[in-house]
């Protein structure tokens, strides 16, 4: 077992979670939310998407949120990306990453960006140059890499090629998503096994929906073979809106806790961040599907000193 002794975690709440809440929630709330993970600790902040409006209108507001941010230093905001005009909102917006998103699956590809897997790589690769070039960090996200809405099983083979593929074109991490939250341990190892012989495991990060249940299960299987990069969105917050079944991401405090208490640094705090995930679920009206925020606010009421 080589599980990493510090996880650095990739909040993508306030992209992935909430492009999937049926409100839209006003530019300060956003921007807000977004303060109060920076607050609690989370370095890394998918803060948005720069795509259509008509498809995703919950991120059509990317711009003015970015633009009411004024972030420490040290945290990094990034976006997704699916051409060239995402790069020139990207840069004009400040941020420090961007990330291009394929799918390991021809109808997915098709449901989301419009295009073929192919054609996706071929618009991706002058635009991962360009934003290498322009000093940003790249991140290519393979979806459906553990089963598609529209396929069902995915072939681990197909992620690991499409891995490769992003990686050649300059992407410095690769997040694989579960995009339905199907897949469970064992085929999640199995998963950066296969990538694994393409990628190097230190550019693997890992992005599981928590539909079945199966979230932290696999998180842990991948964190033993040494994979240390873990996507997760607060509240649990999220979805995707072409991925039909496709329920919330896993939530950031059942991460943290998992990971705190296996005595696996995160610089997260996790007082601050279930207060974040309080503060969004209050203006959603929804409950947070986080277990470890839900009995730790139950804690708080019963023993307020502790
Ligand atoms: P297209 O129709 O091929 O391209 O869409 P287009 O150039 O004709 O653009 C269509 C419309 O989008 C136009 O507006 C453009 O102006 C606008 P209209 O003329 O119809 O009013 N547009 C943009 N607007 C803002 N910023 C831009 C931009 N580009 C075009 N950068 C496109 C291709 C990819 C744009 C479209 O299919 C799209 O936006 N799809 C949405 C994809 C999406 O956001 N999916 C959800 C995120 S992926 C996900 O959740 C999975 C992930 O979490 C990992 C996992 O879980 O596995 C990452
Ligand atoms: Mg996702």
């Amino acid at each position: 077992m080589s599980i990493p002794r510090r996880v650095r975690i990739v909040e993508v709440g306030p992209r992935d979670g909430l492009q999937n809440e049926g409100v839209v929630l006003p530019v300060e709330i956003k921007a807000a939310l977004i303060e109060k993970l920076a607050a609690a600790g989370l370095g890394d902040i998918e803060a948005g998407s720069f795509v259509s409006a008509k498809r995703v209108p919950q991120m059509a507001d990317t711009k003015a949120v970015l633009a009411r941010l004024r972030p420490p230093p040290h945290v990094h905001l990034s976006a997704l990306i699916p051409n060239r005009r995402g790069l020139e909102e990207a840069l004009a917006g400040g941020l420090r990453g961007v990330a291009v998103f394929a799918a390991a699956t021809e109808t997915f590809s098709k449901e989301n960006i419009g295009c073929s897997i192919a054609e996706s790589l071929a618009r991706y690769a002058p635009l991962v140059e360009a934003a290498v070039g322009a000093g940003l960090d790249v991140r290519g996200y393979v979806s459906c890499a553990l089963g598609c809405p529209f396929e069902g099983d995915v072939a681990p083979r197909a992620v690991a090629d499409l891995a490769r593929d992003l990686a050649a074109l300059g992407c410095g991490e690769i997040s694989l998503g579960d995009t339905i939250g199907v897949g469970a341990p064992l085929q999640a190892r199995r998963l950066v096994e296969a990538v694994g012989r393409d990628v190097p495991v230190a550019q693997i990060a890992v992005h599981f929906h928590d539909t079945y249940g199966q979230a932290l299960a696999n998180i842990f299987a991948t964190l033993e073979m040494g994979v240390g990069v873990v996507d997760a969105s607060v509240a649990g917050l999220g979805g995707c809106p072409f991925a039909p079944g496709a329920g919330g991401n896993v939530a950031t405090e059942d991460v943290v806790y998992m990971l705190e208490h296996s005595g696996i640094e995160t610089g997260v705090d996790l007082a601050a961040l279930i207060d974040a995930g309080v503060f969004i679920c209050e203006r959603l009206g929804r409950e947070s599907r986080s277990r470890a925020a839900r009995a730790l606010l139950a804690r708080r009421r019963r023993d307020p000193g502790a």
